[in-house]
């Protein structure tokens, strides 16, 4: 999947025009789209970042890293998925970056979600859901999370935010707008891993030939 995933980040880079700040999300296809914003920085305004782990690359690249309170509604977000359905809504957060990430989706005009072709599914939730959680909420969040038929697992990692995440498995989510709003309710979720209210605008499909939808 290595090369899908270049071959999609590579693609996402038309979107990229002069002056733009750019919304970079996480993780390893991401990765490879910070690779391709580097050949190109000069003709970019600088980006905003979803993670200390993208910051380090896109710096290291030599790569303005700008504070989204100072930007002001960003053009574009380029970001991955764990798993992407027919109406381009997502399971995201495998990474753990979920909270920034769909803080500067819901910044921004236009996410262009770059996968490879196992991220697509017909119904998300073979993916395990993650949840970001305030460490005290953890128990209450796991019983709530349970009587919705899930099986919650703590992660063995603390988020960027200082926080835990419990990944969900075993849900069938036939309704995301739904299940996301359900569990954004719960007292003590700071963030859940569905990408569903505010979707992908575009997807990237790194498979031979490369679709586009
Ligand atoms: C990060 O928290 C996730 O939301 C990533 O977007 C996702 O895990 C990306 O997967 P890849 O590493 O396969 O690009």
């Amino acid at each position: 999947m290595t090369e899908a995933k270049r071959i999609a980040a590579e693609k996402a880079i038309e979107y990229v025009q002069d002056g733009m700040i750019v919304g970079v999300g996480t993780g390893s296809t991401v990765a490879y789209f910070i690779d391709a914003l580097a050949q190109i920085k000069d003709k970019i305004a600088g980006t905003v970042s979803s993670s200390e782990n993208s910051t380090a690359k896109l710096r290291a690249h030599g790569i303005d890293v700008l504070d989204l309170n100072e930007t002001g509604p960003l053009s574009l977000y380029v970001d991955g998925a764990d798993e992407c359905d027919p109406n381009k809504c997502l399971i995201k957060g495998g990474g753990g970056a979920l909270t920034r990430e769909k803080i500067i989706a819901e910044a921004s005009e236009t996410y262009v979600c770059i996968i490879d072709p196992s991220k697509r599914v017909d119904v998300l939730g073979k993916f395990p859901l993650p949840i970001e959680v305030i460490p005290m909420a953890r128990s209450l969040v796991t019983r709530e999370l349970t009587k919705l038929g899930g099986e919650p697992i703590l992660r063995d990692f603390t988020t960027d935010n200082g926080n835990i995440i419990l990944d969900v498995h075993g849900l069938q989510i036939s309704d995301p707008v739904g299940l996301e709003r359900e569990i954004n309710a719960i007292p003590g979720v700071v963030t859940v891993g569905l990408f569903a209210r505010r979707p992908a605008d575009i997807v990237i499909e790194g498979s031979e030939p490369i679709q586009v939808w």
